[in-house]
């Protein structure tokens, strides 16, 4: 995409319903902000926020002036944020009040040419219980039926608990949007490292040719953060490291990992191919208990605001699972996540299978290939050499490709991309209705095989440790270690 290309025919019309919360003050103000910042937000942008309190539009404004300070990636601007804050206007609306729709209809027509008719993206910012009604409200009100020249929807997670309600509100939905105009935002997807992965695989004969169980003995995906639940507990204490993290972005990342080449890069054909993935994965079976699954949680957890004080919520899970298909059959992917933990860091890490000619008296390490998402973005190639000298000694060595810090800008956030992409309509980065309902159906399956054996232990573990002892021998195959960050590669 070029920057400052014309890239929209229409006017933008943003409705984001949850105008007030955590996450458009967080995320998506400085992601539109940037936007325009970068040039890529059309002249004709407007963005209509929705909230249940008594607000001015000059009051807004300068609450969004002060996430853009805090929030933003980048430098502040004064010039970029005063062209950007002059595109927002509030709207006060109670989710349930049949009549409010009535006005917001009225409001989004009074903007509306025959001649250039908007496109409009309603952003559902709110908690999941919302959703259901704010999109029945948008068809009872004839806002659907506004002349346009589209209209989507984004949805956040948690979309659903389980397949059974993650299908009820797809019904829900189903009956006011197409699938097509459906965004599920996986904000994972659209890391920059994740989207690099294509280009890592597709593109570089020498990937692509070992990219496979002929070569590789095991894949980790770790994704670990340092802070704890922080002022989410009440939302955790429904969810879990399973449902918060595992049923969706470690699932994205292990498919975009092990997919087969896509037909193209058109939206249906990249997500077509994660589905298959999903399609192969082996169920979750409960003799898969024992040495498949860890669940940890972190001393202290049990005092954290509005947790429950025998709660057994999951802030850590370490999972193995296998893609029974050619290319990966007999191929663990190790998958690591929780709370609490020594550092935040994400990456996908692959472990080569050591070198037939493994004769050299001193240890020859397995190549990894370290695909590194946060907070360093890069690659990494871990290979064996010979130490210079007369000795026949060996040294291993790194080939590293610093992306953040060859690029002296900051990678766009994820919300960054995915909002434009919403906007302009591709949908490549949104998880569709067959990819999700298949993620909760391999997750379902772990539920079900805990709650068949209830007595199975909650791993305890120190907040800033590298999480609980027996994770230490949870690896099996390969060097039978943990690669990510810094647990030596000596
Ligand atoms: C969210 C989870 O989806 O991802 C949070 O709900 C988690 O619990 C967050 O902290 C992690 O995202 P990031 O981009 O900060 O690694």
């Amino acid at each position: 995409m070029k920057k400052n290309a014309p890239l929209f025919k229409h006017p933008q019309t943003m409705v984001i319903f949850g105008g007030t919360g955590d996450l458009t003050h967080r995320k998506l103000m400085p992601a539109l902000y940037q936007l325009e910042m970068n040039g890529y937000l059309p002249e004709n942008f407007s963005v209509l926020s929705i909230g249940r309190r008594d607000k001015t539009e000059e009051e807004y404004r300068e609450d969004l002036l002060a996430s853009a300070k805090k929030f933003s990636t980048r430098n502040f601007d004064e010039e970029s944020f005063r062209r950007f804050s002059t595109k927002v206007h509030y709207f006060k609306l109670q989710f349930e009040t049949k009549e409010d729709y009535q006005k917001l209809k009225e409001t989004l027509e009074a903007s509306t040419t025959e001649e250039n008719l908007p496109s409009y993206l309603f952003y559902l910012a709110v908690a999941p219980d919302y959703f259901k009604e704010i999109v029945h409200h948008l068809k009872e009100s004839g806002i659907r039926e506004i002349p346009s020249s589209a209209q989507r929807l984004i949805i956040e997670k948690p979309f659903g608990q389980d397949l059974s309600s993650a299908t009820k509100l797809n019904t829900a939905i189903s009956e006011v949007f197409s699938e097509k105009d459906i965004y599920r935002i996986d904000h994972y997807v659209a890391k920059e490292m994740i989207q690099n992965i294509h280009m890592l695989r597709f593109q570089n004969a020498i990937f692509e040719s070992i990219w496979h169980k002929e070569h590789i003995s095991n894949v980790q995906i770790t994704v670990l953060e340092k802070e704890g639940v922080g002022t989410r507990g009440g939302y955790y204490e429904q969810t879990g490291a399973l449902r918060d993290m595992v049923q969706n972005h470690l699932l994205q990342l292990l498919a975009i990992t092990a997919m087969e080449p896509p037909k193209s890069l058109d939206a249906d054909d990249v997500r077509n191919e994660k589905v298959k993935v999903f399609e192969h994965l082996r169920a979750f079976d409960k003799k898969h208990l024992e040495d498949h699954l860890i669940l940890g949680q972190y001393e202290g957890y049990l005092q954290e605001e509005k947790v429950s004080k025998d709660s057994t919520t999951e802030t850590l899970v370490a999972t193995k699972i296998y893609i029974d298909n050619e290319r990966w059959q007999g191929v663990p992917f190790y998958l690591l996540t929780g709370k609490s933990l020594k550092n935040k860091t994400a990456q996908i890490t692959i472990e080569f299978k050591k070198s037939r000619f493994h004769d050299h008296p001193e240890d020859v390490g397995p190549n990894i290939l370290e695909i590194k998402i946060q907070p360093d973005e890069g690659i990494t190639l871990h290979l064996n050499v010979k130490k210079p000298g007369v000795m026949d000694q060996m040294a291993k060595v790194e080939m590293d490709y610093c992306q953040s810090c060859l690029y002296l800008f900051n990678s766009p956030d994820s919300y960054e991309k995915l909002i434009l992409d919403a906007m302009l309509g591709d949908s490549t980065l949104f998880t569709r209705w067959d990819e999700l309902a298949l993620t909760w159906s391999y997750v379902d399956g772990i539920f079900s095989a805990l709650k068949e054996n209830p007595s199975r232990p909650l791993m305890p573990y120190t907040p800033g440790s590298h999480g609980p002892t027996p994770l230490e021998t949870f690896i099996d195959e390969g060097s039978q270690k943990w690669w990510y960050e810094d647990r030596s590669y000596e």
